[in-house]
């Protein structure tokens, strides 16, 4: 059965470099595996991270449907989510679709029920569902992921970043979403990160997953404007991302 896998935390904090990370790995270690990677942040920057080109995004052919009342009416709803496949990417490793930025006044429900049905229609056909998305916990709330698996909610190595994953956790247990398991991943660490917010994650009430020290390449990549899934194996953010999916026993069915 297909799992759903997806990020939270303050913005910033490296959400973005995690998911590319996790699913560099993933596909290195279960070249098998069928994997979905979802860009669900607004301001997509997923496929910069994986080297992708974006044409189209969903919420885009969304805005262009928009008179159409697809929803209701059984005989456009099929062919609706067809023509909406066109958004995914397909890569010899992975597929991709971005969600794109629902546009204009109002009501978010129509694009946003849409999603939800591709995104149940899509997901089924995978291993794994890795879901990008923005700071907060909008993609929780508006309900737009059929459900999460595995949530990791990310902080980085200070005492606001983990206060934020804090309340993530709380919104999480005060919504009753239907979540999984729920981790703590802290990213940036140096030498004692860990010790010095020791007080601060045991707050969270999380379960520590583990933490991905602050890497040299990654500014790199960053500088050059390189794709970070192209890192090279040596990269300690890698070899921290493995021990993470290890720890999580993400790959153990496959
Ligand atoms: N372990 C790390 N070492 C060094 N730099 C890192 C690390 N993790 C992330 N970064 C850098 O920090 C910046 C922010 O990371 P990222 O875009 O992944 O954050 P985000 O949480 O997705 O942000 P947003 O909330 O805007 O979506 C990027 O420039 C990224 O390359
Ligand atoms: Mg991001």
């Amino acid at each position: 059965m297909v799992k759903y896998i997806a990020v939270a935390g303050k913005g910033g904090v490296g959400k973005t470099t995690f998911i590319t990370l996790m699913l560099r790995q993933m596909i290195r270690e279960k070249r098998k595996a069928s994997i979905l990677a979802v860009d669900a942040d607004p301001n997509a920057n997923l496929n910069e991270a994986l080297g992708i080109t974006v044409t189209f995004t969903i919420s885009g052919l969304i805005e262009d449907n928009k008179n159409i009342k697809t929803l209701e009416d059984k005989t456009l709803k099929a062919p609706f989510l067809t023509e909406l496949e066109q958004c995914v990417i397909k890569t010899p490793d992975f597929d991709f679709f971005a969600m794109g930025d629902p546009q204009g006044p109002g009501c978010y429900c129509y694009p946003n029920n849409i999603l939800r049905m591709f995104m149940e229609a899509l997901g089924n056909n995978y291993d794994f569902v890795l879901v990008d998305s923005e700071a907060g916990m909008e993609h929780i709330s508006r309900l737009t992921i059929p459900r999460i698996d595995i949530m990791f909610v990310v902080s980085d190595s200070s005492a606001r970043g983990i206060r934020t994953a804090r309340r993530i956790h709380d919104l999480i247990r005060e919504l009753h979403a239907d979540i999984g398991e729920v981790y703590l991943v802290v990213t940036h660490t140096i030498e004692n990160s860990l010790t010095s917010l020791a007080d601060e994650i045991a707050q969270t009430g999380l379960q520590l997953i583990g933490d991905i020290p602050r890497d040299k390449l990654i500014s790199q990549y960053d500088i050059m404007g390189k794709p970070l899934f192209d890192l090279p194996d040596e990269a300690i953010s890698l070899k921290a991302v493995d021990k993470i999916l290890q720890q999580a026993n993400i790959l153990k069915d496959l």
